[in-house]
């Protein structure tokens, strides 16, 4: 038995060294899986997967845009989350769904169109962008490496392939010594972070680029529109240029890892730190799992039915 946690491979919950797949697996050549990933919080009623339906609905949606045949039903692949998360016994966790073409043989378009593999992974993921970030904030710069351009591959299709632009932000970003990258599209406006979508404050409404801006529509970016809205704060979805970036009162970045992280400069060039309504964001958001709260929308979902 490994020490790792159980993974939930191909209908059923296996030990963590059981679940491979093979050399000559579709996905590995071609970039053909799509992916989730989702976390669950401790909270005060026990251990809640974040908008898990949310995304597991993306999930069946990334698969029929590449034609892959998931072999499960949203049901069973919604069940087998909260099974994974309760098998590892963590009480908060991450989890990362995957739906992948298997060994079809070597070809793009594959010979046998049904053969998938589905797996389910959870472990511990803290603060993804390193301690202190959501707090002190992070500090970014605006990369050479743009987001895909409309009608290339979509953007907002969480699949594999995808990782390779947001490869080329991260690897830059890290090479110049900034924590995070942020990417303009092909028509110079503003995209998004190789793993995060962008907001920004200006004369206190919050301004985020639309869907259509070559993004992955984020569950935490539709999450926190919905809770800006329902503390007053005016949201609009409009492009935007870098250089209203740089002259932003605030700039958060948004994401399943980076969860709500406040942007402290962006090519040296200084925002400030945490600010009000990043603030009340972050309050927002985080007291969805410690109670301060409401979940109106029944965004919390327990592992038990
Ligand atoms: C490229 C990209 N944009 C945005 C996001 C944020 O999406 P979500 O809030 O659904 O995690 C992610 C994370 O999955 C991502 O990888």
């Amino acid at each position: 038995m490994s020490s790792e946690l159980p993974v939930w491979f191909n209908g059923q919950l296996r030990d963590h060294d059981d679940c491979k797949v093979h050399v000559r697996s579709h996905a590995l050549h071609y970039g053909s899986s799509v992916f989730e990933g989702i976390r669950a919080y401790d909270t005060q009623e026990g251990t809640r997967v974040f908008r898990l339906k949310a995304h597991l609905e993306r999930l069946l949606w990334s698969a029929s845009i590449y034609r892959i045949p998931v072999p499960y039903t949203y049901d069973e692949l919604h069940a087998a989350c909260r099974e994974t998360v309760r098998a590892s016994g963590l009480k908060s966790a991450y989890l990362r769904p995957i739906v992948l073409r298997g060994d079809c043989g070597l070809g793009v378009i594959p010979k046998q169109m049904d053969v998938v593999e589905v797996a389910i992974m959870v472990t511990n993921w803290g603060t993804h962008l390193g301690e202190g970030a959501l707090e002190n904030g992070v500090d970014a710069c605006i990369t050479s490496w743009q987001r895909l351009a409309p009608n290339t591959m979509p953007a907002g299709v969480k699949a594999g392939g995808n990782y390779l632009s947001s490869q080329l932000i991260g690897f830059e970003a890290k090479d110049r010594g900034f924590t995070e990258g942020i990417a303009l599209g092909t028509d110079g406006l503003l995209s998004e972070g190789a793993g995060e979508n962008v907001f920004i404050v200006q004369e206190g409404r919050l301004l985020t680029p639309p869907i259509s801006a070559s993004i992955l529509g984020g569950i935490t970016r539709n999450s926190v529109i919905h809770l800006a809205k329902q503390l007053g704060i005016e949201v609009q979805e409009q492009a935007l240029s870098r250089e209203q970036l740089y002259s932003a009162d605030e700039v958060f970045f948004t994401g399943t890892a980076v969860e709500v992280t406040p942007v402290r400069r962006i090519d040296h060039i200084k925002i400030g730190s945490r600010g009000p309504i990043t603030t009340r964001i972050q309050e927002a958001f985080f007291g969805l799992f410690d109670g301060r709260t409401p979940d109106r929308h029944g965004w919390l979902e327990p592992l038990e039915d």
